[in-house]
């Protein structure tokens, strides 16, 4: 993806509301006083750091659910591959209800789980979709690369971000240096919930399988012309199951899809989304195969031209 403007009102998805009930009832005292002086304070930019399994998503949670009755909010949810709301490979925006469940309002195509391979679209899609969110606070959960490019990564987020605060989940010394160099900005330093625990590579493969299978429930599959759709040469090699980004006319990323079939003597695509047809002028490919049961089976990474920053 990348270089797509993103704004858009009204995404075309199927269910779109997500619960943050499951954040737990007993929540670290720190916790709920950070959620506490959120909700009766000015932040309106907040970046959620921390390295993986500390309780970054579960904390979003418990926030979104203490602030929502007291100040509008929204999450801006940055990490690619372990979603909070939407589907994985992508960056997404979730508005926080009264009641804290989250409506899914807005998405960017990245195209890839990897934060690295992503790194371009991720970064370019956080202003954007911050801007789109309008709400008296914007909380930005992150994924858990702290190392290596992750702490490049994290600088690039906070860089183009402009957070008013930053929260940190845990220890580490990325965070550290992180919170000398940019010194000026508050930040909240929060203990690891006792209730965190480790996510196996299969618990995580299944939770991005288990997004994916609800941002398809209940989607249609429905023909085009597929050189007018790819924008390019239907012949050309699109792996049947791959992943791709959708944009309307002014080329906003309203959704995703899956290849569900191509016929190159008709030239015609067949695709698998919840979004309606009309609404779809152009694709942009990812580098996922799913399988029937939108589990990840394959990375094509020459189906996508993803920079690494
Ligand atoms: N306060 C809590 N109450 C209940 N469960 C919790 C709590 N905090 C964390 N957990 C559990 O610990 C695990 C890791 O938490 P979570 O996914 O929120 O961490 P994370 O920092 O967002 O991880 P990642 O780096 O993968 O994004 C999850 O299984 C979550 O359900
Ligand atoms: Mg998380």
């Amino acid at each position: 993806m990348c270089g797509s403007s993103t704004a858009r009102l009204w995404l075309p998805t199927l269910a779109p509301e997500y619960d943050t009930a499951d954040a737990g009832d007993e929540l670290p005292a720190d916790w709920a006083d950070a959620a506490a002086a959120v909700a009766c304070g000015r932040a309106s930019r907040i970046l959620v750091l921390g390295p993986a399994d500390v309780g970054k998503t579960s904390f979003c949670r418990a926030m979104v659910r203490a602030v929502a009755p007291l100040r509008t909010i929204a999450v801006l949810d940055a990490d690619v591959g372990q979603k909070m709301i939407g589907p994985p490979a992508c960056v997404t925006l979730g508005r926080g209800e009264p009641d804290g469940r989250l409506t899914l309002t807005a998405l960017a195509f990245v195209g890839t789980i990897d934060p690295v391979r992503g790194w371009t679209c991720v970064v370019a899609a956080l202003p954007v979709l911050a801007e789109e969110a309008d709400v008296g606070v914007t909380l930005v959960n992150t994924g858990g690369l702290l190392s290596g490019p992750g702490r490049r990564l994290k600088e690039a987020k906070i860089e183009r971000l402009q957070p008013d605060l930053l929260i940190m989940l845990g220890d580490h010394p990325v965070l550290e240096a992180l919170a000398g160099a940019y010194s000026s900005l508050p930040c909240l330093r929060l203990s690891v919930s006792p209730q965190a625990r480790r996510k196996s590579d299969a618990e995580r493969r299944r939770a991005r399988g288990d997004a994916f299978r609800r941002y398809f429930d209940g989607a249609m599959t429905w023909t085009a012309e597929a050189n007018e759709l790819l924008k390019q040469d239907a012949s050309a090699r699109i792996p049947l199951r791959l992943l791709v980004g959708l944009r309307d006319e002014r080329a906003r990323d309203i959704g995703v899809g899956i290849v569900a079939d191509i016929d190159a003597s008709s030239e015609r695509l067949r695709l698998l989304t919840p979004v309606l047809q009309h609404r779809v002028h152009s694709t942009c490919p990812g580098e996922l195969v799913l399988d029937s049961k939108f589990r990840e089976a394959r990375i094509c990474p020459d189906s996508i031209r993803i920079s690494k920053n």
